[in-house]
């Protein structure tokens, strides 16, 4: 048997309608606030990522990139926030409006070492918005991902905010902290060791033990921001308290891709284990001009679909289940399946989810199969009730039934759909 790639699930239907759910209420809360959705290539040219998220990040190491018939370099995609940069520039959204507010739904592809709540290819939904440098921003934004989570019922998360400044006072931080960190290198894990060298902010978020004693003793970005990065994280850390947004500083919070800038966010489910970031994201204001466009600032988040799901699974949420078939039509003879094209029409008009017996089995045998998918309500017809144009309906929870006349099924629909 050939089984799927390792970290890549098949979603088979009963989830399918639990991520159509969470699609759902995304799309529509992000609706309200002015966003639109956009949809760009499932890969891109790998110099897209390469040069947005940074070549020794573990985000552009983990690319699925391939050659095609010309020897092109591409990549599935690994995140979305660079392809819709480059979608804003490629159209010239610019010229045109300059500001641009969108969302997003669909997998990312990742070569990660999968387990509980990491996998090779995972869906995401997440916003971008460009255009706009004000704090008021950042703080609408993650008061949208708040929304979201209020809104399908997760009550545990936590929100982590930090500033990691911008080009002008970051460098300065950064050779503060590899002085400190120099100091300690043989106390930090050989990955630290390489992160000092391309990316020293990345020690930070090591989980090692030892590296997270040193770490406790390093300096803090908070104390090198400049004056503008300092009162813009001023300024959106007092428009999240006048919306009663709870959050917690995290000094130590950098994020895993290169391009961010300024107020970085994440929000955590306690619930979860090693892989409990359910939404992630961050200003990037430098991003669109290192892409080749003019300098416009931009901020966006996206979450983890799998990881809000489980997250509610273990927090014992009710997550919309499966959209069964209501009616199940169980056909005897020529006549009885004809008859019983003729009623799931009939039924199907009035979006009532209806499977017909497709098969030549007994009752008995169409009986069970619609006990085993779980399908409350049997309607029966075989020749005799065709005849007196009468259908048997049966309520498989109670084993009991009764014959209706098809003029008359109208009333007792409205009875089955309630
Ligand atoms: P990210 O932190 O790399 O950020 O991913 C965002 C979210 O995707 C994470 O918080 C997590 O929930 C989920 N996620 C990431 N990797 C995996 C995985 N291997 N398996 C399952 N879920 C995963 C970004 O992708 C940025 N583009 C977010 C952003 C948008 N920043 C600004 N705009």
């Amino acid at each position: 048997m050939i089984r799927s790639p390792r970290g890549v699930e098949d979603i088979l239907p009963s989830q399918v309608s639990q991520y159509q759910w969470i699609e759902k209420e995304a799309s529509s809360l992000f609706s309200l606030y002015g966003y639109e959705e956009v949809r760009t290539p499932i890969f891109e040219r790998a110099e897209l990522f390469l040069r947005s998220l940074g070549e020794e990040t573990d985000a552009g190491k983990q690319m699925y990139i391939f050659q095609d018939k010309k020897g092109r370099r591409l990549a599935l995609r690994p995140e979305a926030t660079a392809p819709v940069v480059r979608a804003y520039l490629q159209h010239n959204l610019y010229g045109k409006t300059r500001e641009w507010r969108v969302y997003y739904l669909g997998s990312m592809f990742r070569y990660e070492r999968p387990q509980a709540g990491r996998y090779r290819e995972f869906r995401q939904i997440g916003i971008e918005a460009i255009g706009e440098g004000s704090p008021y921003l950042d703080v609408e934004i993650i008061e949208m991902a708040h929304q979201f989570f209020k809104r399908v019922g997760l009550d545990k998360v936590e929100l982590q905010l930090n500033s990691i400044g911008c080009r002008k006072c970051r460098p300065f931080y950064e050779e503060k902290l590899k002085e400190y960190l120099k100091k300690n290198m043989d106390r930090l894990c050989p990955t630290c060791q390489r992160r000092y060298q391309y990316n020293v902010l990345r020690v930070l978020d090591c989980k090692n033990e030892n590296c997270q004693l040193v770490i406790r003793e390093a300096p803090w970005i908070g104390e090198y921001l400049c004056e503008d990065c300092s009162s813009h994280f001023q300024s959106v850390k007092e428009g999240l308290k006048a919306l009663g947004i709870k959050f917690q500083i995290n000094p130590h919070l950098v994020r895993g891709l290169d391009y961010y800038t300024r107020t970085i966010f994440e929000i955590i489910s306690p619930v979860l284990g090693a892989q409990n970031a359910i939404c992630s994201g961050g200003r990037y204001d430098d991003l669109i001009e290192e892409l080749g466009g003019p300098s416009v600032p931009a901020m966006g988040f996206a979450m983890g679909v799998e990881r809000v799901l489980l997250a509610l699974r273990e927090e014992k949420k009710g997550i919309p289940y499966k959209r069964l078939p209501l009616i199940y039509i169980a056909t005897l003879g020529r006549e009885g399946w004809r008859a019983g094209y003729e009623l799931a029409n009939l039924l199907r008009l009035k979006e009532i989810r209806v499977q017909l017996n497709t098969s030549k089995r007994k009752l008995s045998s169409q009986l069970s199969f619609a006990a085993k998918r779980g399908i409350r309500w049997v309607m029966i017809l075989g020749e005799e009730e065709v005849k007196k144009r009468r259908v048997i309906l049966r309520d498989m929870n109670s084993g009991t039934q009764k014959e209706l006349e098809w003029e008359k099924l109208e009333e007792n629909i409205e009875e089955i759909k309630s």
